[in-house]
């Protein structure tokens, strides 16, 4: 299909990256062209294998993986392995898959994809923006070459998942999250809208008894210790689905009910707003808006979507 968008995951690939990976790689709106991983979720090596394991179980080893930033810009770097399990995966799932990964690294990879096809390639940013700000400092062309920057980040007018203040991909490189809202025009998936639109519940998984696919296994692989997880701090049976709403998103604009365009910033300070997404929505401070913040999703589709994914599906198939 010649009208498919072209797409860089950018990602921390743990639990639900690995969802928005096989997304975006089972669309047949979407031609993946690459996988770039950033330090976050989990231990540095464990998100390489993570994501080298979820390209082969689509089949997709022809897809080249660049490794990137090790660490955030500045700040020091803490992971969520309490949500994902060791490793990234749930806890008892260890990739050792061979492949290797592509000698050039990932903030050379973007600006190189960007350059050989502009205004063609979109970024799918699930992990902290530190790829991201790195490869517009590098080329600060960057912005005017790229198609779509879709960024699962920032909390919008809601608690953090990590802190109150915070959401974890911002908050774990504020720097880089700051640098890029400044220097990019983003579409924002947060953690509000997941939490209102991107959730897989105690009846989606009932759902999932009747799929039978390694897609299906692996979903229940990944989510088992995320679930947990969310009995014991949230009382919920169920998970969320950041980053496959990102990716839903960017495949699929169709489900989104309402975006606003707004001035984003980021809190990069230390301290107890660190991480914090500051979205400007009655512009009072006379700031240009530099976001389309994506208001609410189709929550009913976004399932669907999910469901035909791991039933091994185009996700697009079910809308
Ligand atoms: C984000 O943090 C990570 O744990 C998830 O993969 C997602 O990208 C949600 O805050
Ligand atoms: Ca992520």
């Amino acid at each position: 299909m010649d009208d498919q968008r072209r797409v860089i995951v950018d990602t921390d690939t743990a639990g639900d990256d690995t969802q928005a990976l096989l997304m975006a790689l089972l669309s047949e709106r979407l031609t993946v062209e690459a996988v770039t991983v950033v330090a976050g979720n989990v231990p540095f090596e464990y998100e390489v294998e993570n994501a080298k394991y979820t390209l082969d179980l689509a089949g997709r080893t022809d897809v080249p993986v660049h490794e990137g930033a090790r660490s955030p810009l500045l700040k020091e770097w803490e992971h969520a392995e309490q949500v994902h399990g060791e490793g990234g995966l749930g806890g008892d799932l260890f990739p050792d898959t061979g492949i290797t990964s592509d000698e050039q690294h990932a903030v050379d990879a973007i600006v190189d994809h960007a350059h050989d096809a502009p205004g063609e390639v979109s970024l799918l940013c699930i992990g902290p923006l530190t790829n991201v700000a790195l490869a517009v400092a590098r080329d600060p062309a960057l912005p005017d070459l790229l198609d779509e920057v879709v960024v699962m980040g920032g909390a919008v007018g809601c608690l953090g998942n990590d802190t109150p203040a915070a959401e974890y991909n911002f908050w774990v490189d504020p720097d880089a999250a700051k640098r890029v809202l400044g220097e990019f025009d983003v579409t924002l998936v947060d953690w509000g809208l997941t939490l209102r639109d991107g959730s897989f519940d105690a009846d989606d998984f009932a759902r999932l008894d009747g799929i039978d696919t390694p897609y299906a296994d692996f979903f229940e692989t990944i989510t088992e210790h995320h679930r947990e997880f969310s009995r014991d701090r949230d009382g919920t049976d169920g998970v969320t689905l950041p980053d496959s709403l990102a990716a839903a998103c960017l495949l699929a604009p169709e489900i989104v009910d309402s975006q606003g365009r707004y001035h984003v910033d980021v809190d990069e300070r230390e301290g107890l707003t660190r991480g914090y997404s500051l979205v400007d929505k009655h512009a009072v401070l006379d700031e240009p808006a530099n976001a389309t913040v994506v208001e609410s999703v189709d929550a009913d589709l976004f399932t669907e979507m999910t469901l035909a994914m791991l039933a091994g599906d185009p996700p697009e198939t079910s809308l």
